[in-house]
């Protein structure tokens, strides 16, 4: 499949996404969104594959939506185009995400970040929500998510002021898993995607989604879900292998069964 936005290669059981258009800091248009979730979709049908890492540049993850591309569109264009709403296809995805940040992660960056399920930073990371700046507010899930990761008093300062937030501060909120030096940071998401890679796939899946129910309902059902997720494990062969392998005293070798 031939990208012309982003890159995409495979290192083991982990699959990479780049987004790569530096002349625009990976601003993300409507074809680097649409390559993107053809490239997960093909990781996701691809069972060799346990975990995807989608990173940026240097200087930039992504510095928001196309601001270009935006500029002249329309009410009618947005509603009859359902702008925006093919980006929910990333958060809706199954196997495991993880974006290495650095440099900026801005607007639609940052909602992008925020739909992956772990956020690993280099030290030179930037976390922004600047739409208000633009005369719009953020439109892909920016106030509700970073709302509820890091809280409603500095979602709104972020979001109403547009000011940034370094990788410190960012792990200081709990937006992101962990700050790692930025020569570090694509082998350091390798590795962690490559240990996940290694878990039950099933077993990982099912854990991710358990997780995220904890964002959408009551903290009883939410419980009454990982419970039967959990039993649910035991009908697994890699329950068995992995249990099997403590016992036995060597590393555990899943089928993803
Ligand atoms: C289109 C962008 C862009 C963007 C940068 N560029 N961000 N193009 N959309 N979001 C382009 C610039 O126009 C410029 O192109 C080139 O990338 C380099 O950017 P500079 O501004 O020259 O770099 P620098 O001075 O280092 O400043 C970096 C920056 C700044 C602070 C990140 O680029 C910036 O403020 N960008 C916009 C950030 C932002 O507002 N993001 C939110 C977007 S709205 P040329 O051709 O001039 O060289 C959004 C809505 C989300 O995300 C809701 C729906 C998803």
């Amino acid at each position: 499949m031939a990208y012309e936005t982003i890159l995409v290669e495979t290192r083991g059981k982990v699959g990479l996404v780049t987004l790569n258009r530096p002349q625009a800091l990976n601003a993300l248009n409507s074809q680097l969104i649409g390559e993107l979730n053809q490239a997960l979709d093909a990781f996701e049908k691809d069972p060799g594959i346990g975990a995807i890492v989608i990173t940026g540049s240097e200087k930039a993850f992504a510095a928001g939506a196309d601001i270009k591309e935006m500029q002249s569109l329309t009410y009618p264009e947005t509603y009859l185009e359902d702008f925006i709403t093919s980006w929910d296809r990333v958060a809706s995805r199954r196997k495991p995400l993880i974006a290495a940040v650095a440099g900026f992660a801005l607007g639609g960056g940052c909602e992008l970040a925020m739909m992956c399920d772990i956020i690993i930073a280099a030290d030179t990371a930037k976390f922004g929500q600047p739409e208000i700046k633009l005369g719009v507010m953020p439109g892909a899930g920016g106030t509700q998510r970073l709302t509820r990761i890091i809280g409603k008093a500095k979602a709104m300062e972020l979001c109403l002021t547009g000011r940034l937030m370094g990788a410190e501060e960012a792990e200081r909120a709990g937006l992101v898993a962990r700050v790692v030096p930025a020569a570090e940071l694509l082998e350091d998401a390798l590795k962690t995607a490559a240990t996940i890679a290694d878990m039950s796939l099933p077993i990982v899946m099912m854990a991710k989604e358990s997780i995220n129910r904890a964002y959408e309902t009551t903290l009883a059902e939410g419980i009454r879900f990982e419970r039967r997720l959990f039993h649910a494990m035991f009908a697994t062969a890699d329950q068995k292998e992995g249990m099997a392998a403590f016992v036995d005293k060597r590393k555990a070798d899943f089928k993803n069964r």
